[in-house]
């Protein structure tokens, strides 16, 4: 399919798996992988943006993920924060809007402030943005939306029978950003895994068996070209 072809979908979420295998297969630890990982989500979003995609998610650590070795949760947080700080450089460049979804609170204090620093002085850019989902889970971040919502109802912000979709997708971390047209699952897992479950009601799934180090332009173009040739029913009065 040629590029001009394609029907570029405004939000892209990418669920971004297999760092582990990747490094297995090269006789590495974990932590190579991730770190190879680290590189390609710079060299995505870059492709995203020149694809003409407006809105990307990248899942970088689940509630789940704490679980992990304690050296692999270590060296992902670290890995984090160098990331955020060639992020803040790329989105002074690129007028690039930085969010982060998640329960950042339990995050050390330095990246806390990281994060609050990115989001704050980039809020005001459009032309890309870069939602980054760390120790996020769909379950908890609708938890921390109800008790909100809950405390304004007995506030007496809002009554109980005026409470619709729109108000709650109003309390989630993603307010205010459009729901993702497209999904991409890397390693070829098949699982939502706790992911933007609320946002994903209507979005097309794609799964690749690409090991998130090896992913690149070429898949992601891939995708898109299956997002194409699908036919979108929701919403959408069928041609024949
Ligand atoms: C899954 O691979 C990947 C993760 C645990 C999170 C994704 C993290 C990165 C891509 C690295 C850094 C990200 C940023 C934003 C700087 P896995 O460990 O589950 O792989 P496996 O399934 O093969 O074991």
């Amino acid at each position: 399919m040629d590029i001009s072809e394609l029907k570029i979908p405004t939000h892209v979420s990418i669920i971004m798996d297999g760092n582990g295998r990747w490094a297995k297969k090269r006789g590495m630890p974990r932590t190579f992988g991730h770190k190879r990982g680290a590189e390609v989500v710079m060299d995505i979003c870059q492709d995203a943006d020149d694809l003409g995609i407006k809105y990307l998610t990248i899942y970088a650590f689940s509630t789940e993920n704490w679980r992990r070795a304690e050296s692999e949760v270590r060296a992902l947080m670290t890995l984090f924060s160098q990331y955020l700080k060639i992020c803040y450089r790329k989105a002074m460049e690129n007028n690039m809007h930085v969010i982060v979804i998640g329960d950042t609170s339990a995050l050390a204090r330095s990246l806390q402030e990281q994060i609050r620093v990115l989001e704050e002085d980039t809020k005001d850019f459009d032309h890309f943005y870069l939602q980054i989902a760390i120790n996020y889970g769909s379950r908890d971040e609708m938890v921390r939306a109800m008790r909100r919502l809950a405390a304004d109802c007995a506030d007496g912000k809002i009554a109980a029978g005026e409470i619709t979709e729109e108000t709650f997708s109003g309390y989630l971390d993603t307010a205010g950003i459009p729901d993702p047209d497209l999904m991409i699952r890397t390693s070829g897992e098949e699982r939502l895994s706790n992911y933007l479950m609320w946002q994903h009601a209507y979005s097309e799934f794609y799964f690749t068996d690409c090991l998130w180090p090896d992913f690149n332009k070429e898949e992601l173009v891939r995708a898109i070209e299956a997002y194409t040739r699908r036919d979108r029913r929701y919403g959408k009065v069928k041609e024949d």
